[in-house]
Formats: structure tokens, C-alpha cells, sequence
């Protein structure tokens, strides 16, 4: 395998723009994608799905082209159990406040979820007495099954768990939760977040009810996502916005709401952003899923080779890189993580995250203020390692403990 061309698509590493290290935020963009999203500008700027002139049907081919790669990509029921979201965010709020959930009822979640796996089921709760429980990982974030099986009951409707945390980068073991949620009869949401830019994941074969994942973090565009659902429970599900677009008649009195994905997708949609859509699910295809898995995994190896010896330096999640699915998170003792994030990028143009990483109860169960995160993606190599070790290295040792 021979990633080293893939990382001359991408303008920023072409351009030696500084070491990115920060792709679990957002993933760099091939020219394929950016070409795809001019390309809308320039050759069709027009509305889908609406008019019948030509530009239109041009922009409507392309929207059924995107889904239909979307379904291919992740093997999922049907192309129209795809919906256009503008993030993960969106999709999870889509199923959480969709799903008729009320007094009573329970949903089962993990305990280093990000924000956006709480905040819904949070305010369920407070606004209609949604009881929430969590399965809890091990010391080091692995995901524990027995937790999660000790967490089930006839009254939990839905088990929301993330397929790879962002922050330890543990990677659940889908197909046995769905299993698992199902045996109870409750259905399962995953938060694809992590997961899908990293991980082959098959939705047929994995039995999954909802699935919800960022393109942005997939090389796709800023600002768009999806939502998958099986078909049948699309059908239970309703839509967050409603509007133009989601209906077949309306009269003054009465609305006829469409079948999926019209339903869920109200209003004009980022038609730019679904251009862009198709063609990250294309560039990933010809990069090769596995591919990616293997190069996370050597990074992942190679990170944790050269900073082994960097003082002060405690993990953030499993000592033990084969556990790691691209996020490399860390503390250095007796300094705050955005003052190591703001001196690897003074230093070396390095480009990290810092903070809770929209994973706050995680952070705030374990006590600690923050972490350092440094996340990789196909376009990474060897050289970025060498200077983010050798930068935190100089840090370490100049204001560490
Ligand atoms: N979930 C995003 C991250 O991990 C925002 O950075």
C-alpha cells in the first residue's frame, strides 16, 4: 500500500501548509471534491428536485447519484434510507426527537459519547421524564459488553452509542450491541462520527436501525452529513423541520407528508455540498477503506514509538495504539492542553485539538480539565509524526513538571 500520492491531492499538504493533525475535527479535502463543489457553482447552480428545466435535472440526477453512493459506501437497506443532514448532530436529533420517546421510556448510551450523544437525551428527559443509563467502558475506555447488557431492560426503545469515541478512539463492537438491543426489542442509533471515516462498516450486515455520520470528516464538504434508517423505521420517524419539499399536497387545511428521504429533507437543500458528497464517497472508495485502516494503524504505531519518551506525558484513553482508531490523546503533566496546542503550532505549524472535544462528561467524570488531541487521516505520513514528537518533545521538556 502506497498512500504517500494520496497526500498530493489534498492543496494544504501540497502547499506544505503546516502539519495537520487535527482530522477527527475535520478532514482535509482532495481537489476532486473541491472540483465537484465548484462544479455545482459553475456548470448548474440551480434548484433540485423542483424545476423541469434542464439545470434542474441536472442537479436532481446528481442528488440521486450522491445517495445512491451513499448506499453503496455503507451498504445500506435502500438509497432513499439516506437523508441529507448538515452534520452527525442533526441526524441524532433527528431520531431523538423523532422517535415519539416518552415518560418511561429508557435509552441506553456510553460513557464517552460526545455532546451531541447526550445533550438530546438530556433534554428528553427533562422535558418528558426520558430515563437515560449508561454502559460503562473499562478503566482505559474499551468498550464492556456485560455494562451495556447490565443496562438493558423492556423499557429501554433505543441503545445511542458512538461506533469510536474521539476521544480514546475505542472502537464498540457494533454488531454485538445490535444484537444485544434488539434481543430487548429496543432499536439501535449509531453515532458514525468517528467511525465512518475510519472503518469499513457495513450497515446491512451489522443490523443497523439508524446511523448517522459527518462527511466533513469523511473529506466531503463543510457542513454536511446523513442519516440513515431502515426503512421501516423511517417510516415511525418524524421529521424535524418540515416545509416545502418534505410534502405531497398540502391544502389549507390538510398536509400529505412524502415518503423518505423527501420527508426528512425540508426547504432547498446544500446542493454544492452533495456534489461534494459523492465525490469524497468516491475518492474514499479509491483510496480503499481498508487502506485507510492499515495507514491509521501504522500512524497510530509510529505515534506512539516517537513519544514514548516524552516527560510528563500521560495517555488519554488505552496505552496500546491497536485500540486507537486515529485519535492520539494526551496530557502533559503540570501543563494545561490549549497551552501544548497553542506551542506545537507556534513551534512547528502543528495542528492539534485542545479541550474536552465536545466530550465533556468524559473529561468531567475523569477529573481532568482537558486533553491534547492529535488525530490522523490518509494524507498523513511519517514526517508529521516525527515533527509533532520532536516539538512536543522541546514543550515537555521546557515547561512540563
Ligand atoms: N466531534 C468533533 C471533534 O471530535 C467536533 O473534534
Amino acid at each position: 500500500m502506497d498512500m504517500a500520492a494520496y497526500r498530493q491531492d489534498f492543496p494544504t499538504m501540497r502547499a506544505g501548509k503546516g502539519v495537520y493533525l487535527d482530522s477527527a475535527c475535520q478532514a482535509l479535502r482532495p481537489d476532486s471534491v473541491i472540483a465537484a463543489v465548484n462544479e455545482y457553482y459553475t456548470q448548474c447552480p440551480a434548484c433540485g428536485e423542483r424545476s423541469v428545466h434542464w439545470m434542474s435535472n441536472m442537479v436532481s440526477v446528481r442528488v440521486d447519484e450522491a445517495r445512491e453512493a451513499l448506499c453503496r459506501f455503507f451498504d445500506g437497506a435502500d438509497p432513499s434510507s439516506f437523508i441529507f443532514t448538515r452534520n452527525t448532530t442533526e441526524g441524532l436529533n433527528t431520531v431523538a426527537f423523532g422517535s415519539g420517546l416518552k415518560k418511561g421510556d429508557a435509552v441506553v448510551t456510553g460513557d464517552a459519547e460526545h455532546n451531541s450523544n447526550y445533550v438530546p437525551w438530556l433534554t428528553l428527559r427533562d422535558s418528558v421524564g426520558l430515563k437515560i443509563r449508561l454502559s460503562r467502558s473499562g478503566p482505559s475506555g474499551i468498550f464492556d459488553l456485560e455494562s451495556l447488557k447490565a443496562a438493558m431492560n423492556h423499557d429501554v426503545k433505543l441503545v445511542a452509542i458512538g461506533q469510536c469515541s474521539n476521544v480514546t478512539g475505542c472502537v464498540v463492537p457494533i454488531k454485538d450491541i445490535a444484537e444485544i438491543a434488539h434481543d430487548w426489542g429496543a432499536r439501535i442509533l449509531v453515532d458514525g462520527a468517528q467511525g465512518a471515516p475510519h472503518l469499513a462498516t457495513d450497515l446491512k450486515k451489522w443490523d443497523i436501525d439508524y446511523y448517522a455520520a459527518s462527511l466533513h470528516k469523511m473529506c466531503g464538504p463543510s457542513g454536511m452529513g446523513f442519516l440513515y434508517g431502515k426503512p421501516e423505521c423511517l417510516r415511525d420517524l418524524r421529521p424535524l423541520l418540515v416545509g416545502g419539499g418534505t410534502v405531497g399536497l398540502v391544502t389549507y387545511d390538510h398536509v400529505d407528508f412524502a415518503p423518505s428521504p423527501d420527508r426528512f429533507e425540508a426547504g432547498l437543500q446544500d446542493y454544492a455540498g452533495i456534489f461534494g458528497t459523492k465525490a469524497a464517497l468516491d475518492y474514499l472508495t479509491k483510496v480503499g477503506m481498508d487502506n485507510i485502516a492499515a495507514h491509521d494503524a501504522d500512524l497510530m504505531h509510529y505515534l506512539f514509538e516517537t513519544t514514548r519518551k516524552v516527560k510528563d506525558l500521560v495517555m488519554v484513553g488505552p496505552d496500546e495504539p491497536a485500540h486507537r482508531c486515529g485519535v492520539f490523546s494526551f496530557n502533559i503533566k503540570g501543563m494545561g492542553a490549549h497551552d501544548v496546542a497553542m506551542m506545537l503550532d507556534s513551534i512547528d505549524g502543528i495542528m492539534v485539538r485542545s479541550g474536552m472535544h465536545c466530550a465533556h462528561p468524559f473529561h468531567v467524570a475523569r477529573g481532568i480539565e482537558g486533553s491534547v488531541r492529535a488525530s490522523v487521516y490518509l494524507y498523513n505520513n511519517h514526517e508529521d509524526i516525527d515533527r509533532f514528537a520532536a516539538a512536543l518533545k522541546k514543550v515537555a521538556a521546557t515547561f512540563g513538571d
